[in-house]
């Protein structure tokens, strides 16, 4: 009988031809954890064909057993959670080949996610990173289908990882995932309420940065340019008299011409961190000489790294606000001029290895392309604002922890306080500073409200907020997780 019993767990337990034994550029046969990577496919109702996504699997570095399973979302929308993996909470700091062509190195991040969790990259919709589907069509898609999908994704990951299925699960990612968080949080949850099996232990989610709602995100450059002495008083008053305050929508010509002066003066700043300098502008001459400032000193990050200078697609460039329809691809934006340049050389020398991609179960470049960062889809915004999502659902008990990076100009902190504030919930927590343990500068501040909903800045930090502070990072996400204080 007992011999049964564990025969069953093991026939059930995670694929073992989803092991990872070896990454080319890590120079330790010993992992921190086991990793898994690989495919599950789904069937859907938009195309005939299966949906292969890809995802890679890190277990905890704690207890596997008992920490939560999170998935972790990059946004795009369009661009690969690979990003996420490789650049901001992923078990390795990847480091530039020392000459061009050379594959990076990695080396153990002590301030990875799977130090306190077990955590799930999922390249989400079909056609993004390694996903893909054999009919293209499926690339055609939208918030709607794609929370489908990706629920889809987790109930058949879980059937297949079954020994994770009683963890606590938690959703999180950063950018436009402030739209696929929620839609997939109520797919989730309405999941659980027909009974679906098998039952998702979920818990709540986590978004960065994220994108929620055009009227909060189209309203928050201007007050954040004035904020932090990017604008004049006298301009800014100027634009808010023209615009009567409200700057997402205008058409009034004098309003449009006063946030002409607005960009102008933005423009050459990098718009997912103010402080890191552009790659463009000012000129590479002047790179290496940016002068050192206590302002300059708070975009510094403990990674041993540098930040990438500039990056691309994890969300908007602030002159395209997501508004509901087809949002504008990534090449279009690039022939009009707006996406920032594209420093990527890492992942994507790392990712289209040919033994990497062996080694990590990926389709190879001659069946499914190159990898990419962020891919062209022909992409929908079709579920509307995220505020109802978001009252339904922290007022069905899921907890959710929206936090800001606050130097980021992309989706600014002003928009996600301003609509989190909306929600119009009880202050059971006033907004006070938060400190990593054995610190006294403090790393951001924090507002608490009733049905455990959170707002959280990260002082400093731009639109990828573990990429410039991995530390603090670490500190708020594992003290989040288990409900401690931050
Ligand atoms: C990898 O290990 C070998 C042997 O220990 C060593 O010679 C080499 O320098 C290491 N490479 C890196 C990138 O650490
Ligand atoms: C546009 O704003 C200006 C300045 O506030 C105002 O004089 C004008 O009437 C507005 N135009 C329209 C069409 O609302
Ligand atoms: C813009 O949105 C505001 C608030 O939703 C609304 O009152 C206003 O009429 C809209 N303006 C335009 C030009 O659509
Ligand atoms: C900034 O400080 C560093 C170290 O303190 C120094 O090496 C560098 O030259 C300084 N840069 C400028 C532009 O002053
Ligand atoms: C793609 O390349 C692999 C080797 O990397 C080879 O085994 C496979 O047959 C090729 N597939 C196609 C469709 O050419
Ligand atoms: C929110 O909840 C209401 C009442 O249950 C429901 O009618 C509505 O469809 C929900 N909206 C979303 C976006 O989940
Ligand atoms: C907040 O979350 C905790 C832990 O999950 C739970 O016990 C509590 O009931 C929640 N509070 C509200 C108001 O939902």
């Amino acid at each position: 009988m007992v011999l049964n019993v564990v025969l069953v767990l093991v026939i059930e337990a995670a694929p073992e031809s989803a092991l990872i034994t070896h990454l080319p550029g890590f120079n330790a046969t010993l992992f921190p954890s086991k990793h898994y990577s690989g495919y599950v496919s789904i069937k859907s109702v938009d195309v005939a064909l299966p949906k292969n996504l890809f995802y890679y699997f890190v277990e905890s570095e704690r207890n596997p057993s008992k920490d939560p399973v999170v998935l972790w979302l990059n946004g795009g929308p369009g661009c690969s959670s690979m990003d996420g993996f490789i650049y901001e909470h992923g078990p390795f700091n990847f480091a530039k080949g020392k000459e061009k062509g050379q594959l990076p190195t990695l080396h153990l991040n002590p301030y990875s996610w799977s130090k306190v969790s077990n955590i799930i990259y999922l390249d989400s919709p079909s056609g993004v990173g390694f996903s893909y589907c054999k009919d293209k069509s499926a690339y055609e898609t939208g918030d709607i289908q794609t929370a489908k999908d990706t629920h889809k994704f987790l109930l058949k990951w879980l059937e297949e990882y079954q020994e994770f299925s009683s963890n606590p699960f938690y959703v999180s990612g950063e950018s436009y995932a402030g739209i696929y968080i929620p839609t997939l949080a109520a797919e989730i949850h309405d999941g659980i309420k027909a009974g679906e099996k098998p039952v998702i232990n979920f818990k709540g989610y986590m978004i960065g940065n994220g994108v929620t709602d055009p009227e909060f995100d189209g309203n928050a450059l201007v007050p954040f340019a004035h904020g932090m002495a990017l604008i004049s008083d006298d301009l800014y008053e100027e634009v808010k008299g023209a615009c009567g305050g409200n700057y997402y929508n205008e058409t009034n010509q004098t309003c449009l011409q006063k946030l002409g002066k607005v960009y102008n003066a933005i423009g050459n700043l990098n718009i997912y961190d103010i402080l890191e300098p552009c790659y463009h502008s000012p000129p590479s001459s002047m790179k290496n000489n940016i002068p050192n400032s206590t302002f300059g000193e708070l975009g510094k990050t403990e990674r041993p790294l540098p930040v990438r200078k500039r990056i691309f697609g994890r969300a908007w460039p602030f002159k395209a606000p997501v508004l509901p329809g087809i949002v504008p691809s990534w090449p279009q934006l690039l022939s009009s001029g707006s996406v920032p340049c594209i420093d990527d050389e890492v992942a994507t020398a790392w990712l289209n290895d040919e033994f990497v991609r062996k080694a990590l179960h990926a389709a190879p470049k001659n069946e499914t392309g190159e990898w990419q960062l962020c891919t062209s889809l022909g992409y929908s915004h079709d579920a509307g604002s995220m505020l109802t999502y978001h009252k339904n659902l922290t007022m069905q008990g899921y907890r959710a922890l929206i936090y800001s990076g606050d130097h980021d100009m992309c989706v600014p902190f002003t928009g996600t306080q301003a609509w989190t504030r909306s929600l119009g919930y009880n202050i059971v927590e006033e907004w006070r500073p938060w400190y990593p343990t054995d610190q006294d500068v403090a790393s951001g501040y924090l507002q608490g409200y009733d049905h455990n909903l959170t707002f959280l800045t990260i002082k400093g930090a731009g639109h990828t907020v573990p990429e410039y502070k991995p530390r603090e990072s670490l500190h708020f996400y594992s003290r989040w997780l288990v409900g401690e204080n931050i």
